[in-house]
């Protein structure tokens, strides 16, 4: 991304929070009441001893009974809080339900159509009680995996914490995905249990959900009840013995249900991201290690406070969800803000009046979503009353220094800071990330969080003081996933064998001369279109899945909305077909296999691809030309000849 990373290499200005927010911040007070003087003082108390650092948060939860060692680091596997006795959902729902956040509204939902639902900690508990309950009549138990395929709506969230309530760990499916996703996820996770809706609205069209999932249940042989949320009230069909309704199976449960005592080290979900393959990873995540990071990071990143109304306008789908939706912002007892729909339906107007009229104070959304409103122009949010905002958050790709001003100015009012948040899927929090009282560079994710050795290093594992490199972490962290579901090959081979025991991110970085780390995108095949991870590899096996289709080539190009778009080479079996009609067969056909975000937006038709003589497409070769660079020496290649066509049909 060439462009992208000349702007961020020129970018010399610099923010800093007002007085106010920083000394009013979680972390100040923490260090205050830590002894500690200066931020660069509790860096390095937390690098001396880190185990310090995460039992001190670790100590802000409740624990059935101790931990005996904060962390055993045996690379690439670590285990923390040991032989702790623990629950995510006692700290998430009970203790609230049972102390003076009971009548504390948990969630504020809001559907598409504009109606409003709110449910408070107490009501929360009950609705996670009851379906906690008939998910265990139906035969779940502790160590299944339930797969979850649901709008935004909150059931989601209930489903979720009622399956770590029993100790069963959760497989969420974005409902952007297709069925087919759903499909290939639940048989990886080897699923009982599937939770899914009759349908949803996306842009006013209705989605017929359980209509899709249908379409797969004759190829997930694992799976013996499917669960329906009756959201929209279609006439589905439902089979006798294996379909039942979210609403029969609640009722007559009782309210209480006993909170699964959990290891610390227990599985709480699995969470499917793409790999440089076309295989999806089940990056695993466990109850202990992962709450007290994802808890740390919320309170000391986005520093929410008891009467703040937080809203991570992500889909809980992603793993933004399910740390800073649902379990962290739980933890904290804050109330946060559910939105089902998209964000500038029915008009570009509908973001900035929901932070309005719900008085958002913390604010956590992606680029791409700040550069669409960008787009759209700042008379929209001008004409909405922002001034509840006192933090904004950015994650999901880099941001552009223009959309991170243009952010700051038109919504923050020029009061708010940026907390530009760098983490993954498998790292389960925040790892660099800006914190209310550090000095912001726009497109900078600033540092590593305390305790974290982040570090940009050549293909030897060299540290860089400049340019860039692979971005690396060299040390442990609690939230960090445990190994890859059913492939602790993978776990090792993908993410810890290109320098042993450290862990390599598949990001490019360049560290400034502040030591401020600057992420440049991934170097490996995975896309980041509108901040989904998508590889390029699954795109290309749907598109060849196709029967009239030989060969596919996936690549990404720059664009100025969605960071990247999908451009899609395509080489047919039979050249007869109507070339113009198939381009969008395919792109509907992406669209079924996989889901709209996978979809390319370019397909082009050519009788061959770059290869090498081993018969390799060469991807960098036609990266450089979508992206209209040089493409460099290509004499090497089996058919040179494939370019100059690429290039004609470009
Ligand atoms: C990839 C992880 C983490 C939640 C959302 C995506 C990119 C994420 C940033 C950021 C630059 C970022 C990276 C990373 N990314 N946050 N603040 N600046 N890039 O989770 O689907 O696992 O994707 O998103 O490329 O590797 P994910």
């Amino acid at each position: 991304m060439p462009g992208k990373v000349d702007a961020l290499l020129d970018e010399k200005r610099i923010f800093k929070p007002s007085k106010d927010i920083s000394d009013g911040s979680n972390i100040q007070k923490w260090m205050e009441n830590h002894g500690l003087s200066s931020y660069s003082e509790l860096i390095e108390a937390a690098a001396r001893s880190p185990e310090w650092f995460w039992d001190e948060l670790a100590g802000e939860l409740e624990w059935f009974s101790p931990y005996s060692d904060v962390l055993k680091w045996d690379p690439p596997h670590a285990e923390w809080f040991l032989e702790g006795k623990f629950n995510v959902v006692h700290n998430a729902l009970d203790r609230h339900a049972k102390g003076p956040n009971k009548d504390k509204t948990a969630y504020i939902w809001e559907g598409e159509s504009g109606e409003v639902r709110t449910l408070t900690y107490l009501e929360l508990y009950k609705k996670v009680n009851t379906f906690a309950n008939g998910l265990k009549r139906l035969g779940v138990e502790k160590g299944d995996v339930v797969s979850i395929y649901l709008p935004m709506i909150p059931e989601l969230p209930i489903a979720m914490l009622a399956c770590a309530k029993i100790g069963a760990a959760h497989s969420v499916v974005f409902s952007g995905f297709w069925a087919k996703a759903f499909r290939d996820r639940i048989n990886d996770a080897g699923s009982n249990v599937a939770i899914t809706a009759d349908g949803f609205k996306r842009r006013g069209k209705l989605i017929e959900l359980k209509e899709a999932v249908d379409t797969i249940l004759s190829q997930t042989p694992t799976i013996e009840r499917v669960v329906v949320v009756e959201h929209e009230g279609l006439e589905v069909s439902m089979e006798e013995g294996r379909d039942i309704w979210w609403h029969e199976v609640v009722q007559g449960m009782d309210y209480e249900c006993e909170t699964e005592v959990m290891d610390s080290e227990d599985p709480l979900f699995i969470l499917y991201t793409s790999g440089t393959t076309g295989k999806p990873k089940g990056v695993l995540h466990v109850h202990g290690g992962y709450s007290v990071g994802i808890y740390a990071t919320l309170k000391f990143v986005f520093d929410l406070k008891d009467n703040d109304i937080w809203w991570c306008a992500a889909d809980i789908g992603w793993i933004t969800g399910h740390s800073y939706i649902v379990y962290a912002p739980l933890i904290m007892g804050v109330t946060s803000l559910l939105y089902e729909g998209t964000p500038d339906y029915p008009d570009p107007g509908r973001f900035w009046r929901m932070v309005q009229d719900h008085g958002v104070t913390v604010l956590y959304t992606a680029p791409t979503t700040v550069r669409m409103f960008m787009k759209y122009g700042e008379k929209w949010p001008a004409q909405y009353d922002l001034s509840s905002l006192r933090l904004l958050g950015s994650v999901g790709e880099p941001i552009n220094p223009e959309a991170w001003i243009w952010y700051h100015k038109h919504i923050g009012g020029d009061r708010c800071p940026v907390m530009d948040t760098w983490w993954q899927t498998e790292t389960g929090m925040h790892l660099i990330t800006p914190l209310p009282i550090s000095t912001l560079k726009p497109g900078s994710a600033v540092k590593p969080f305390p305790t974290i050795e982040a570090d940009v290093v050549d293909d030897n594992g060299v540290s860089l003081k400049s340019g860039g490199g692979h971005l690396v972490i060299r040390s442990p962290w609690p939230s960090m996933f445990r190994t890859l579901y059913r492939d602790p090959e993978r776990y090792v081979e993908a993410y810890w064998s290109k320098f042993p025991g450290v862990y390599l991110s598949g990001d490019v970085a360049r560290l400034d001369e502040d030591g401020y780390f600057w992420i440049q995108g991934r170097e490996d095949d995975v896309l980041n279109v509108a901040g989904h991870r998508i590889s390029t590899a699954e795109v290309e096996s749907s598109i060849v899945s196709h029967h009239a289709v030989a060969e596919a080539a996936v690549v990404g190009k720059p664009s100025s909305v969605k960071g990247e778009e999908i451009c899609a080479f395509v080489v047919l079996k039979e050249t007869s077909t109507n070339l113009e009609n198939f381009q969008h067969i395919l792109k509907d056909h992406v669209k079924i296999e996989i889901g709209p975000v996978a979809s390319p937006s370019t397909v082009k038709i050519v009788s061959d691809l770059p290869k090498t003589r081993s018969g390799k497409i060469m991807r960098r070769v036609i990266k450089a030309i979508v992206r209209g660079e040089d493409v460099g020496d290509v004499s090497t290649l089996a058919n040179p000849e494939a370019v100059s066509e690429l290039k004609k049909a470009f």
